[in-house]
């Protein structure tokens, strides 16, 4: 009884030291396990397994021969590839589109702005807004301060879905705005002065202020112009 258990116990020393399934003979004819071994068993207990793992060895080496017939295939592949800068050139020069545009990529504007004035909305009659520019009153100033026409304050927190709003801004560097928002905006700063004086609550004048303040570059004036268009716009 005794030595039944000593047995067990050194036996549990024993499976708990190594839970190795592969075993080798050494030449010296040491008995050691084999840890980074293919006849590594997940399930020891599984005979299948067992019984198939010579069969799965053999799989794992043809995939391991076919990979490193598709590796020799691709190397040889690219080294007979143009280098990139060769390639792209060559379309540059061949592709319709890229020849049309008639700018080298490097010059192309990947980032440009698509304004729109909004004037082509229902309901929006810009010579109902803004008065004609010989009848815009003689004090009327140059641009629109749009903070003057609306005594709402806005704060960053008024807009806490638009996660953009909550940063701290600073706008000190000039963006530049194409020439073509400057010819979209039909109306002088004058004219949308004279126009957010008689109805301080049009989203569409405060938007076209916002993008006149682009066109001055002045970005904090344009922001807060862009607000109050955000405040007035009806929601549909
Ligand atoms: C809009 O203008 C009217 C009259 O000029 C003024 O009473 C009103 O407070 C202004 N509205 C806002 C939101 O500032
Ligand atoms: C807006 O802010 C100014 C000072 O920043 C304050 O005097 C004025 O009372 C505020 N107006 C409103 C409607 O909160
Ligand atoms: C904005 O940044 C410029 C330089 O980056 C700095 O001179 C100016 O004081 C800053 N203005 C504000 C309001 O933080
Ligand atoms: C102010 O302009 C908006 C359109 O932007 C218009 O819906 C509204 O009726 C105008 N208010 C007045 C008093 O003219």
């Amino acid at each position: 009884m005794r030595s039944w258990r000593i047995f067990a116990v050194l036996f549990k020393i024993f499976l708990g030291i190594s839970a190795s399934t592969h075993w080798v003979v050494t030449e010296n004819g040491r008995i050691q396990s084999q840890l980074d071994s293919a006849f590594y068993l997940r399930q020891p207990f599984d005979l299948i397994s067992l019984l198939e793992q010579e069969k799965r060895l053999e799989r794992i080496e043809s995939l391991y021969a076919e990979m490193l017939k598709r590796n020799a295939v691709i190397e040889s592949q690219w080294t007979g590839l143009e280098s990139f800068s060769v390639l792209k050139d060559r379309v540059l020069k061949s592709d319709l589109d890229c020849r049309n545009i008639g700018l080298r990529l490097s010059e192309v504007d990947l980032y440009v702005n698509i304004f729109d004035d909004a004037s082509e909305r229902e309901g929006i009659n810009v010579d109902e807004l803004v008065p004609k520019e010989s009848d815009v009153p003689e004090e009327t100033p140059n641009s629109p301060d749009c903070s003057q026409f609306s005594s709402l304050n806005f704060s960053m927190h008024m807009f806490p879905h638009i996660q953009v709003l909550s940063q701290p801004w600073n706008f000190t560097k000039f963006i530049d705005v194409s020439v073509d928002l400057n010819s979209l905006i039909s109306v002088t700063g004058r004219q949308l002065a004279a126009g957010l004086r008689q109805n301080n609550t049009s989203w569409f004048l405060y938007n076209l202020a916002a993008l006149h303040w682009q066109v001055e570059g002045d970005l904090q004036k344009a922001v807060q112009c862009a607000k109050l268009a955000m405040h007035y716009v009806p929601v549909h």
